[in-house]
């Protein structure tokens, strides 16, 4: 049994389905369904009775203290977090209760039920946290890309609350020696995305006739990872990571933003004509910029390569083709998200 935090949402959803098809092994997935948790992206193993989906806070230390001593997982994945850079800039207090606060209560709860479990049980727990390449800042053109001995310097509210719990997370081994891991991964995309991302929203946007907005001058970089790969990177590390470690990841896709929006323009020219055979490249509009946002980011993956063997499945170019089919074969999804009707799932589905 493995306890996984925020399996609501886009990655966290990702890595319970794959996990399910992938071992028997079961799941408890406690999420607290924000505006980014959709059950509606756990469809198809609701009924499954090796997923058990528990509705509550991260930051409820009474529940989290519960369903450990109830389901003695052998370990803890956290995913739950508010994630979304721009929600950071206009309301940032949301960020520091989830990812830090909750983060802190998460790893409090775990300190309480380890103490009172014997040796082996202790040896062999996990606590893994699921971060990202955000906490470590921004790179100019020519610099190198970041490593985990990279220092933290995170620009945003969101990568500063991210950062600080990666902190807690590494001070709770160092004091408590809690079995810990880390893993900062870059950006990601793909089936369940939020269309509030670029990438999701870019779709949505071109698709509905609207605007595709791209802030300052599109060309800031993100290194772009397919999510099922990203999920596969999490089973390594849980699998075979050393206890204390963090690994980044990533699948060196540098692009900038403008040649993203560019190629999805280009897909959905190929897949989803428009009419009068124009381009949806002509719905580009460049708008006003992030405030403090990051030029370029970029992952050196060397390390989980060569300890864990790790190596993502999809390049840029199969990994989109992909995301922009599935976008296309699931527009009840991002419908039911666009209208809200995804909060009432469960009414819907058992009406
Ligand atoms: P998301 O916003 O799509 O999903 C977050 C999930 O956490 C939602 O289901 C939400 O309901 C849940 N949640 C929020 N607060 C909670 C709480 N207090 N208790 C329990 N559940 C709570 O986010 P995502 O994109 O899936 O990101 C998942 C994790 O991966 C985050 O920690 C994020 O920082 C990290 N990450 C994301 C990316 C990316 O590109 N999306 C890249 C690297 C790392
Ligand atoms: O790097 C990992 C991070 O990637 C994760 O930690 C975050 O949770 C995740 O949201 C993502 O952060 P970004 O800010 O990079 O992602 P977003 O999709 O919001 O934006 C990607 C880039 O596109 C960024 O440079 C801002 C730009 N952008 C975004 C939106 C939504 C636009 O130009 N226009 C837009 O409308």
């Amino acid at each position: 049994m493995i306890l996984v935090t925020g399996g609501a949402g886009f990655i966290g959803a990702n890595f319970v389905l794959d996990w399910l098809a992938l071992h028997d092994e079961p799941i408890v997935n406690l999420d607290v369904l924000t505006y980014a948790g959709n059950l509606e992206n756990l469809a198809s193993v609701w009924n499954d009775p090796r997923h058990l989906f528990v509705k509550g806070s991260i930051a409820d230390y009474d529940l989290v203290a519960g369903l450990l001593r109830s389901h003695r997982p052998r370990a803890v994945l956290n995913f739950a977090a508010e994630s979304h850079v721009d929600r950071s800039i206009h309301g940032p207090e949301e960020f520091i209760q989830t990812n830090v606060v909750g983060t802190f209560r998460l790893l409090e709860a775990i300190r309480g039920f380890l103490a009172l479990q014997d040796e082996t049980f202790r040896e062999s727990f996990r606590f893994l946290h699921v971060s990202t390449d955000e906490v470590y800042g921004s790179l100019a053109p020519a610099e190198a890309a970041f490593s985990e001995d990279r220092k933290y310097e995170p620009n945003s509210p969101y990568s500063a609350s991210k950062a600080a719990s990666d902190h807690l997370v590494r001070a709770y081994h160092h004091t408590y020696g809690l079995p810990v891991l880390t893993t900062n991964c870059s950006n990601n995309y793909g089936p369940y995305h939020f269309p509030e991302k670029l990438i999701p929203l870019v779709i949505h946007n071109a698709l509905s006739g609207k605007q595709i907005p791209i802030y300052g001058d599109g060309m800031q970089v993100r290194d772009w990872l397919f999510v099922k790969d990203h999920c596969s990177a999490i089973r390594r590390v849980l699998e075979s990571g050393k206890v204390g470690e963090t690994y980044n990841v990533g699948g060196r896709n540098e692009l900038t933003n403008l040649s993203v929006v560019n190629t999805l323009c280009e897909i959905l020219d190929e897949l989803r004509p428009l009419p009068d055979r124009a381009s949806y490249k002509s719905q580009i509009t460049l708008v006003r910029d992030r405030p403090g946002h990051d030029r370029r980011y970029a992952i050196d993956a060397a390390k989980i390569e060569r300890e864990l063997n790790w190596r993502p499945r999809e390049t840029f170019d199969t990994g989109i083709r992909k995301t922009v089919e599935w976008y296309l074969a699931n527009e009840a999804w991002t419908e039911n998200v666009t209208s809200g009707s995804y909060r009432q799932w469960i009414d819907r589905q058992y009406q």
